[in-house]
């Protein structure tokens, strides 16, 4: 399965919501399609499911056109289960007629063995086995969103499509139920395509991620990509805590009026060099008593367990440093910055 995203655009009217979005997703993938509110993301979504019609461009799976803006495959003939990010059930069907109930519409060839066969899997990789009689208010919030999720593979489709699918749920439920989605993902070796505005699910779930900045792409990368080697300022102070230092590249030294320092296995994007801008993460900022590197003075210091978080000033800079908790300075103390 390769899912083909070919120059996609899309306007309501005369507002332009996408603009030449062009991505390949392989077998297996698991993309993320991550952005601020109103970025395009569940747009792009609804032109992959079929929902939308594109204003520009094509989607194409193996080769097959789905969509452009003169052509769609209707949503229910594409290879596709869903899930939204309310999860609507009906309250007077039971969780395994929910699960059933894309193979009652699309898969009326199927004998009812094999039906109780596709649904008992589903129930079982969900986790549901045990809950199959009940009705959705007898569940808790995340057992209902298991059930949106059970209901979109029971059909065993070539990709998975989620939006915020968990963005209902209570912190604690999201993160048990992102093991949850990873797990599913594992087992059942499905393509998803993941939309969210939550960082931190995006970097954990995905092989590749897709930020949407205002309708376009403004980077696509693994998770290690994005945050090790953000291409803009964007992307770098969306995804993580980043510093942003002025001063003066000299190949992989970077100098400032308060000293210099060595950025070591440097990949920093030619956009920052152009900006004179050295772009470093918190965790990537080594404290001191001695030697080279930017000379600082700590303005605040907390302590949280496993590490200390220092805003150490620097000229006219102010660094966020997160450091291991064995590297304890106290507030006044003259340090100074170094690169890990
Ligand atoms: N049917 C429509 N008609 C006109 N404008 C629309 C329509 N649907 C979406 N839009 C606009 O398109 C833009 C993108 O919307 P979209 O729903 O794709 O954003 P999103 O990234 O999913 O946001 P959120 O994180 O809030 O769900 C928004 O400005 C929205 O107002
Ligand atoms: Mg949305």
């Amino acid at each position: 399965m390769s899912l083909v995203i070919d120059h996609i655009s899309m306007s309501y009217g005369k507002t332009a919501v996408l603009h030449d979005i062009s991505a390949e997703i392989g077998r297996g993938e698991f993309l993320s399609i991550l952005g601020h509110s109103g970025c395009g993301k569940t747009t792009l979504l609804k032109i992959i499911a079929g929902f939308v019609r594109p204003t520009g461009g094509r989607v194409l799976l193996d080769g097959a056109l789905y969509s452009d803006p003169s052509h769609s495959v209707p949503p229910e003939k594409r290879d596709m289960g869903m899930v939204f990010q309310s999860f609507a059930l009906w309250p007077h069907m039971t969780i395994r007629q929910h699960v059933e109930f894309p193979l009652q519409c699309r898969a009326k060839d199927l004998s009812q063995a094999e039906k109780d066969q596709k649904v008992a899997h589903a129930l079982e990789v969900t986790g549901l086995s045990d809950l199959a009689g009940r009705y959705p208010d007898e569940l808790s919030g995340g057992q209902k969103q298991r059930v949106s999720l059970a209901r979109a593979i029971v059909s065993g489709p070539a990709l998975l499509l989620m939006d915020e699918p968990l963005s209902a749920l209570d912190a604690d439920l999201r993160i048990s139920m992102r093991k949850e989605i990873s797990r599913i993902h594992r087992l059942t070796g499905t393509t998803v395509i993941f939309v969210t505005h939550d960082q931190g699910e995006a970097l954990s779930l995905s092989n590749r991620i897709m930020v949407l900045n205002g309708g376009r792409i403004e980077q696509i990368g693994t998770p290690e990509d994005i945050y090790l080697h953000p291409q803009t300022k964007f992307i770098a102070s969306f995804i993580g805590r980043c510093n942003f230092v002025k001063g003066d590249w000299d190949g992989d030294v970077f100098h400032t009026r308060e000293g210099k320092f060595v950025v070591r296995g440097a990949a920093v994007a030619d956009a920052f060099r152009r900006d004179h801008i050295c772009p470093i993460r918190p965790e990537q900022l080594r404290l001191s008593g001695e030697g080279d590197g930017l000379a600082g003075v700590v303005q605040e210091k907390q302590y949280n367990g496993r590490e200390i978080h220092y805003a150490v000033a620097s000229g006219d800079e102010l660094f966020t440093v997160y450091a291991p908790a064995a590297e304890n300075y106290a507030i006044g103390d003259e340090v100074y910055l170094q690169c890990r």
